[in-house]
């Protein structure tokens, strides 16, 4: 079950070849996307979605996504969609085809949350800390690396969770050259320590979540301090409760890092979902 509308809002078929393969997104990974939660028909953080979009295409300097045919396309999937309940929706905006006009390639397409992330968000995860090999000093010093844009470039990140298979574990955390606490491959990490809240800081050369912003919102109304600072591994261990956030993931817990069984945080996990979830009610 899946929907595909190209970006001039027409429905295609999914199962069939729309893109050239002289597609610069292709050929080379050069482009960058989203993946937006839908829930009930209804997609989630969609603004900072297509901000982050915007932001994403500025660092790799494509042309700016047009905001508007962006969020018709999207209406097109929703409309269309009769899967379930809650639907990953991927916005894509590449650098069109190699020797082309200059014309970006752009579709969003629907599908179903991965069984394994279903799991996930109920089991909790074993995460394991692996080394992103980058200072998070060198993040101003080289934007050619184009850290905390979301490319297509995700093998890195793929390989990241594949290592992490294989060592018996369901997710990564990644760890900076100097022993700082970086991200997931797809997700942000968030701590609880009492009744503050704290993450890391996109100047670290990371994404800024979506989820993780929602979150930290609702916690706020709720009385919670938040933090977005740099973090270290004896924190991540240290803490009430260890957690990784996005948008398909929401707020999955961690009970076993590197290979250690971290305190229950079953009711802190009910409690922080109960507030992500206030945001959508
Ligand atoms: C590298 C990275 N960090 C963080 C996130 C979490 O972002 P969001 O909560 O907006 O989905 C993602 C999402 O896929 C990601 O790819």
């Amino acid at each position: 079950m899946r929907v595909l509308a190209m970006l001039d809002g027409t429905l295609a078929d999914p199962e069939a070849a729309h893109i050239r393969v002289d597609d610069l997104g292709l050929l080379r990974g050069d482009g960058v996307f989203e993946t937006v939660l839908v829930v009930d028909g209804k997609p989630r953080e969609l603004g900072p979605h297509l901000d982050r979009l915007e932001r994403s295409a500025r660092m790799l300097e494509l042309p700016a996504p047009d905001r508007a045919a962006w969020e018709a396309c999207v209406q097109v999937v929703l409309d269309a969609w009769r899967g379930p309940a809650e639907m990953a929706l991927k916005l894509v905006h590449t650098r069109g085809p190699e020797f082309g006009d200059g014309t970006p390639t752009g579709f969003a397409i629907g599908m179903p949350i991965g069984e394994k992330v279903l799991r996930n968000r109920e089991s909790g995860v074993r995460a394991l800390t692996l080394d992103r090999g980058f200072d998070p000093e060198i993040v101003d010093r080289a934007p050619w690396l184009l850290l905390g844009a979301k490319t297509l470039s995700y093998a890195v990140n793929m390989a990241a969770g594949r290592w992490a298979e294989a060592h018996d574990a369901d997710e990564v955390i990644f760890m900076a050259a100097d022993g700082s606490v970086l991200e997931g491959p797809t997700s942000n990490v968030v701590i609880a320590e009492g009744r503050t809240l704290r993450t890391t800081p996109p100047s670290s050369g990371i994404l800024r979540g979506t989820t993780q912003g929602a979150l930290f919102r609702a916690a706020e109304q709720a009385g919670w301090v938040t933090k977005v600072e740099p973090l270290t591994l004896p924190e991540l261990r240290a803490a009430d409760g260890l957690f990784l956030a996005s948008s398909v993931r929401k707020i999955t817990r961690v009970h076993t890092l590197d290979g250690e069984a971290l305190p229950d945080a079953s009711a802190l996990h009910r409690e922080l979902n109960a507030l992500y979830e206030s945001e959508y009610a």
